[in-house]
């Protein structure tokens, strides 16, 4: 773990998201490893990552690209050796960068050797590590979340004659928490990762690790429990790890997850997410504020993680069905583009790579309450391929260069665990790394300069209360972030249109605002409305200076 005096790093932390699989490949097997990642430590340390997530990289079968768990001890043998993930973490943590890793614990894959135990008979003593029932009737009001694959939550067991239960896929059987064996089980895995350095987890899906008739088995008190149980430990026994959630619902039930600070640090905000897409579809402000005075404050010593895409589809569970109507409208409008209630599709092609609808949300989204966290290839905005199943076609190869296969592996093409994106708008050819490091109105190295702003205003950004501000034009989102005497003012034009704002400042009569990418002054705030004038899709951050400050 790095050490840090700063105990709330993570409330003023910029985190990115990172497939080992597609990022880089050392060997030229045509598959992403740990020496490849270690090779491009340098690379995410030079975009300002503070925080790495590594999607899981265990021994799996890869039914569920890794999420389908085979051994919990050990590393995919294509990713590397433990040796090669020891490396990775060192040298990690000497540039210092962070590592947190997903922790699947609510199943296994079915190949799991606990599983296939269990499925020997019924009194097979790995049984009851498991959730089993002579009838599909059980827990029946839980919702089926893979919907476009499954049919049921219990799948029938041929061997023992009893069906068990899986909130995913069917090949992902749900481990029994009823069962002491599994608690102690999964410490187990955490004390074993945490003692090789990592600074945390992200949980993934959380909600559902217990169940009980008559409810719809997800958020149950027993499962805070667990959590609860799970803080206390890794307070004790790995002091400053963090815990990060994986609970996409409703904004009070996502809230929960924080406990009194004595439960998770940080936990998505999946409300958010969809809103901010929506905002944007219907050129108002409303659906992002509305959605932040429910999600926010959060307690003290917590944050949310806020993020504009991932690795799955951007899940559109959690809203109205209007709401969905109109995300798929605007956004998913081929079939191909939908998966279960999500639209299967990278950040850039979602917005049909309009660099000033991306440089909006890339404002929006670090300048909200919230640590950022980016899902990688979005900093030079990679496209996707809607022709590979499931959630694949957002998870291809990182394009480095115009070399190879991007400049990702040196195997032949045909070995590629996935073909690289050629099509003639997202081109690796144009669309890579060196390219856009070379070029210096790229995005990538705009975006390089709107995390180095976001870094120097970390506490205010990073900790500071919010405030809407009236601006008279539902178009134009304005809020105020403050901390101490820090401040700073965040205009968005969410329009497709230039427009124009109002501001009632006088609050602050006397102060200066000066944009924060530039450090150019703009007029002393005075006694009138303070007005403004946005080209479409358009955004300032302003810090304030008060009267007196070399003004
Ligand atoms: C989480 C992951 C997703 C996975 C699912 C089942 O939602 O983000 O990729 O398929 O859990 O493990
Ligand atoms: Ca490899």
């Amino acid at each position: 773990m790095l050490e840090d005096e700063n105990r709330l790093w993570y409330r003023d932390a910029i985190f990115y998201e990172i497939p080992v699989r597609s990022y880089y490949d050392s060997n030229r097997d045509g598959i992403g490893d740990f020496l490849g990642l270690t090779q491009k430590l340098d690379y995410i340390k030079s975009i300002g990552i503070d925080c790495i997530w590594l999607l899981p990289f265990y021994k799996s079968p890869l039914k569920d690209d890794g999420y389908d768990i085979s051994d919990f001890y050990s590393i995919l043998p294509e990713y590397g050796t433990i040796e090669d993930f020891d490396l990775f973490l060192e040298e990690a943590h000497r540039r210092k960068i962070r590592v947190i890793a997903d922790l699947v614990l609510n199943h296994v894959s079915d190949q799991h050797p606990w599983f296939i135990e269990a499925r020997k008979s019924r009194n097979n003593p790995k049984r009851d590590w498991f959730v089993w029932s002579d009838t599909m009737d059980r827990y029946k009001d839980a919702r089926i979340i893979f919907i476009d694959t499954e049919r049921s939550n219990w799948t029938w067991d041929q061997n023992t004659g009893q069906y068990y239960w899986h909130r995913f896929y069917s090949h992902q059987p749900d481990l029994n928490y009823d069962n002491p064996e599994v608690r102690e089980e999964i410490k187990k895995v955490i004390r074993f990762w945490l003692s090789r350095g990592l600074d945390g987890f992200r949980c993934d899906a959380v909600p559902y690790l217990f169940e009980r008739e008559g409810t719809n088995c997800e958020n149950l008190p027993e499962t805070h429990a667990f959590f609860k149980e799970i803080r206390r430990m890794v307070d004790d026994e790995f002091p400053g790890t963090v815990l990060l959630a994986e609970a996409n619902q409703w904004p009070t039930e996502a809230k929960k997850y924080f406990g009194n600070e004595d439960e998770f640090h940080m936990a998505f905000n999946f409300p958010l997410m969809p809103r901010i897409f929506i905002a944007l579809a219907k050129e108002d402000s409303y659906p992002i504020q509305n959605i932040i005075k429910q999600t926010v404050p959060v307690p003290p010593t917590c944050d949310w993680g806020v993020f504009l895409r991932n690795h799955d589809e951007l899940t559109l569970e959690m809203v109205t069905d209007e709401e969905r109507d109109i995300m798929f409208s605007e956004y998913a409008k081929l079939p191909k583009m939908r998966l279960n209630l999500g639209i299967r599709r990278r950040l850039s092609p979602l917005v049909d790579a309009d660099r000033y609808i991306l440089e909006l949300l890339h404002g929006l989204i670090m300048a909200l309450p919230g640590s950022p966290i980016f899902y990688y290839g979005d900093e030079i905005n990679m496209g996707d391929n809607i022709f590979l199943g499931d959630r694949n076609g957002v998870r291809t190869p990182m394009q480095w260069s115009f070399d190879r296969n991007a400049g990702f592996s040196a195997a032949d093409p045909e070995m590629l665990y996935a073909p690289v994106i050629t099509n003639a708008n997202y081109h690796y050819e144009f669309l890579n790394v060196e390219a856009q490091s070379r070029l210096p109105s790229s995005f990538l190295n705009w975006f390089r300069k709107a995390v180095s702003v976001r870094k120097k205003n970390s506490l205010v950004l990073g900790r500071g209360d919010i405030e809407f501000l009236e601006t008279g034009n539902r178009k134009v989102l304005a809020f105020l972030r403050s901390y101490d005497s820090e401040k700073m003012l965040c205009i968005f034009n969410l329009s497709r249109d230039p427009t124009n704002a109002q501001l009632d400042l006088r609050k602050y009569a006397g102060w200066t605002p000066e944009e924060s990418f530039s450090r150019v002054p703009f007029p002393k705030i005075g006694e009138l409305p303070y007005f403004f004038t946005m080209p479409r899709h358009s955004f300032f951050w302003m810090n304030l200076s008060p009267p007196g400050d070399g003004n």
